[in-house]
């Protein structure tokens, strides 16, 4: 019934900020500010479809019937911790989000995802959704937190990535079909401890300086 699109958002400013990014001596300040650069733009991709109104405005010329958003509800749920880097460039596009956390670890050695913590605005149902995270690797966490949103009422749900995995679209397409991904980049293939090949290492490390 649905085919989920995958939009690769082919610009050479995501471009050649995720290669700094993938960049190993890149420093946490600055991969930091990427995530969040990077957030934004593929916001811009994201939200293309709003739907728009008029109003009539007065331009210090004349009168006009201007363009202006109908008033969408929106949440960004980033998945913690990692997807925690990409709200603030979301939110500066789209101000008036409302934030849901929806927290998830993953087994080390089954690499199975457990959500351990979830707090969303009391109307997320009638909202559409937008959760972040900068790494779509075997696909596990982000199928694991659409289904809870889903579980939650939410019917309209993006995914919006930095990377991408072969093996995690096709994941999302199977479990999800009604959910667009958005990314920065496909990369080739993920390697034999889940890591995105070739990637840019762990996110939520390199965001926070943990390692
Ligand atoms: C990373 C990343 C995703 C997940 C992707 O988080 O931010 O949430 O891995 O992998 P998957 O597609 O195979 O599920 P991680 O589990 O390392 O936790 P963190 O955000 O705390 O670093
Ligand atoms: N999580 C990350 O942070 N990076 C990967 O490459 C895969 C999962």
């Amino acid at each position: 019934m649905f085919d989920a699109k995958v939009h690769v958002i082919d610009h050479p400013l995501v471009a050649h900020k995720l290669t700094i990014m993938r960049n190993k001596n890149t420093s946490v300040k600055d991969f930091r500010e990427l995530v969040s650069e990077i957030g934004m733009l593929i916001t811009y991709e994201a939200t293309r479809d709003l739907p728009l109104t008029t109003k009539h405005i007065e331009t210090p010329i004349c009168g006009m019937e201007a363009p202006t958003l109908a008033g969408k509800k929106i949440a960004v749920v980033p998945i913690l911790r990692a997807g925690l880097g990409l709200v603030d460039g979301v939110l500066r596009m789209v101000p008036s989000a409302r934030v849901g956390h929806i927290g998830m670890y993953r087994d080390e050695e089954t690499l199975e995802p457990h959500v351990y913590f979830c707090k969303m605005p009391k109307d997320i149902a009638e909202r559409d959704v937008m959760i972040v995270d900068p790494m779509l690797a075997t696909g596990g966490s982000a199928n694991a937190a659409i289904a809870e949103m889903k579980r939650r009422g939410c019917r309209h749900i993006k995914l919006m990535v930095l990377v991408a995995a072969p093996e995690g679209i096709e994941c999302i397409r199977k479990n999800h079909p009604d959910v667009d991904i958005y990314c920065g980049a496909v990369d080739e293939k993920l390697n034999d401890v889940g890591y995105i090949m070739p990637g840019l290492g762990d996110a939520g490390d390199r965001i926070f300086g943990t390692k």
